[in-house]
């Protein structure tokens, strides 16, 4: 990971290496912290910013969820990102927001606990590398199921969920794969560790629904709106283990990993990246550089700082 200058924190722009929390900080010990993974491009308008404002929305819809009211507004944390962007010199980064409950009393009531706010920006490059994106990456079915909407909140980006992810990620590290695909707690297939997930078959696309206690991913739905737009059939709806490794086609969605296709599960080649893939790919890379004037819409352009 390389570092950045600044990091932006309780509305304060500080130096990296200052941007600091107490031990004691609620969020540490009970994971009461809420995020956000958000992209920049190096686009021909200038850099900017993929679907910035529904990020920014998920933030606040995941905050609000675990009872966090945010001391900044959206556009408050939309112009400082600008700026960190400006001020660390970066035409194409990563953004990392997160609101999390700071250092007060100690215990499980964190309600008198301060609601803290930082955004930090790196250059971070394929989240499952160059070659994943183009050959494939191999996937194992996790032996760890997907939080379920009865314990926790799968709709919510919270801090704590992610020790799931973290599980299902080292599992499938350990074994020899790339990334892990989680079940649902009724043995439906639900999505990545930090992906959604899409299958193709005789030409119809398909990928589990809102109730399969996925993430609602930014990715996810433009790829939706992406495939709709180019004619073809896509469903929301419950899909079966068995046809993961059946499909004619898979792929992952996420802000880290972009659209990524999957060429082998559980040790069952499916092959290399198939037509729908390579299509929606092709059509998603352009929309997050800003190369495709129809989804121009989705881009927040960093402005040019004016030189006084
Ligand atoms: C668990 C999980 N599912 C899905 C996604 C994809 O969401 P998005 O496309 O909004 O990045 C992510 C990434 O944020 C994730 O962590």
């Amino acid at each position: 990971m390389n570092t950045a200058d600044h990091i932006w924190h309780n509305g304060e722009f500080v130096a990296w290496e200052d941007a600091k929390v107490h031990v004691l900080t609620h969020a540490l010990h009970y994971g009461t912290s809420v995020f956000e993974g958000i992209r920049a491009y190096d686009t021909r308008e200038g850099t900017a910013i993929f679907r910035h404002h529904d990020h920014l929305k998920r933030l606040e819809d995941s905050a609000r969820l675990y009872y966090m009211d945010l001391p900044f507004t959206r556009d408050q944390i939309r112009e400082a990102t600008h700026e960190l962007i400006g001020r660390n010199g970066f035409k194409s980064c990563y953004i990392r927001p997160l609101v999390f409950r700071g250092h007060g009393p100690m215990g499980l009531d964190p309600e008198e606990n301060p609601v803290e706010v930082m955004v930090a920006v790196w250059e971070w490059g394929a989240y499952l590398g160059d070659e994943g994106k183009q050959h494939g990456v191999r996937a194992k079915v996790s032996s760890w199921r997907r939080i379920s909407p009865q314990s926790l909140i799968p709709h919510s980006k919270a801090g704590g969920q992610y020790l799931n992810s973290v599980l299902a990620k080292i599992e499938s590290k350990r074994g020899g794969y790339e990334e892990a695909i989680l079940l649902d707690e009724h043995g439906r297939v639900c999505e990545g560790s930090g992906e959604n997930i899409f299958v193709v078959k005789d030409g119809i696309i398909s990928t589990p629904p809102q109730t399969a206690s996925i993430l609602d991913g930014i990715s996810r739905k433009s790829v939706i709106e992406i495939a709709n737009d180019l004619g073809h059939t896509l469903v929301e709806r419950d899909i079966a283990r068995a046809e993961l490794t059946l499909a004619d086609e898979v792929f992952l969605v996420g802000t880290a990993a972009e659209l990524v296709p999957v060429r082998e599960i559980d040790d069952i080649e499916i092959g290399e990246p198939g037509q729908i893939t390579r299509e929606l790919q092709s059509v998603y890379e352009d929309a997050l550089h800003g190369r495709a004037p129809a989804y121009e819409k989705w881009l927040d352009v960093v402005p040019v700082p004016s030189k006084a």
